[in-house]
């Protein structure tokens, strides 16, 4: 199937590993600019390398989703270079420790708030495009409740990230643009988060691998394939889907 994404411009956050850069690497294997970001400065320049290898413009930047003025500069930045946005995909989350005692605030912070700051920053910009969309990485944690207690906020956020993109497809409608969540179950990659309990708690990695259906956890890649879907034209009668990709863990039917 033809995507139709050559010569797009997609805005992707936490592009440097795992799931941002394989959406990344999808995108711009479809011919799509891209504009990406991340705290590591080297590990985002080594993945840019990466992704103009597929003969598009990639421009990346270190900062923070977090701190506000930052991130407000950097995606006016980016639409600069890309001549505009026609794509959004809000992926960063950053691991919060649970014995902080800014726990809550700081899990508001980044799985909640600012999503909602990159919507309030690029609608603008997918206003003008004839194909936008706006794609949010949620989690499978957001309908969970036996979560792990050191997860407790993050599936709240994630919860209330699910929400605002059934909201938000409502009222984007109009201006043309599409807005739809991806929920993720447990994803496996190389220094990623089930990487790691992999090597410090096989057993626990071989539990999660065995409450999905199909027998495994997913791969980056997996995620990447219905975000390029999610994010082309080749969608374009979808909107307000929450997409879960799990491998059957969850044991519901997705009315
Ligand atoms: N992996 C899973 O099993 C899984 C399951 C369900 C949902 N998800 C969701 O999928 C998304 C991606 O997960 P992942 O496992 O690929 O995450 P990851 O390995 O932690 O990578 C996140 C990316 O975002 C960047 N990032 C993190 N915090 C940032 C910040 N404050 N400012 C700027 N960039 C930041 C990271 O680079 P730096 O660290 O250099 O900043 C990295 O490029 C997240 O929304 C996560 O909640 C993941």
């Amino acid at each position: 199937m033809d995507l139709r994404l050559k010569g797009a411009r997609a805005l992707v956050t936490g592009g440097s590993r795992g799931i941002g850069a394989a959406i990344c690497t999808a995108l711009a294997a479809e011919g799509a600019a891209i504009a990406t970001c991340a705290r590591g400065a080297e590990d985002l320049e080594r993945a840019l390398e990466g992704y103009r290898s597929h003969g598009v413009d990639a421009h990346g930047e270190a900062l923070d989703v977090r701190d506000a003025d930052a991130f407000e500069a950097w995606v006016a930045r980016s639409a600069e270079a890309m001549g505009g946005i026609d794509i959004v995909v809000s992926n960063a989350s950053t691991r919060i420790d649970p014995s902080s005692a800014d726990w809550w605030p700081d899990t508001f912070e980044t799985d909640l708030m600012q999503h909602v700051r990159l919507k309030m920053l690029t609608v603008p910009h997918l206003a003008k495009s004839n194909d936008a969309a706006l794609i949010f990485i949620a989690s499978i944690a957001s309908i969970l409740t036996a979560l792990p207690s050191y997860e407790e906020a993050y599936g709240a956020m994630k919860a209330g990230l699910v929400n605002l993109v059934g909201q938000w497809a409502v009222q984007l409608a109009p201006q043309g643009i599409r807005v739809n969540a991806i929920s993720p179950g447990p994803i496996d990659f190389e220094g990623g988060w089930w990487d790691q309990i992999k090597q410090a708690q096989p057993e626990a990695y071989q539990r999660a691998a065995g409450m999905a259906a199909l027998g495994r956890l997913g791969v980056p890649e997996e995620i990447a394939n219905a975000t390029a879907f999610l994010a082309s034209p080749a969608s374009s009668f979808t909107t307000g889907a929450n997409l879960r990709i799990d491998g059957g863990l969850i044991k519901t039917a997705n009315f």
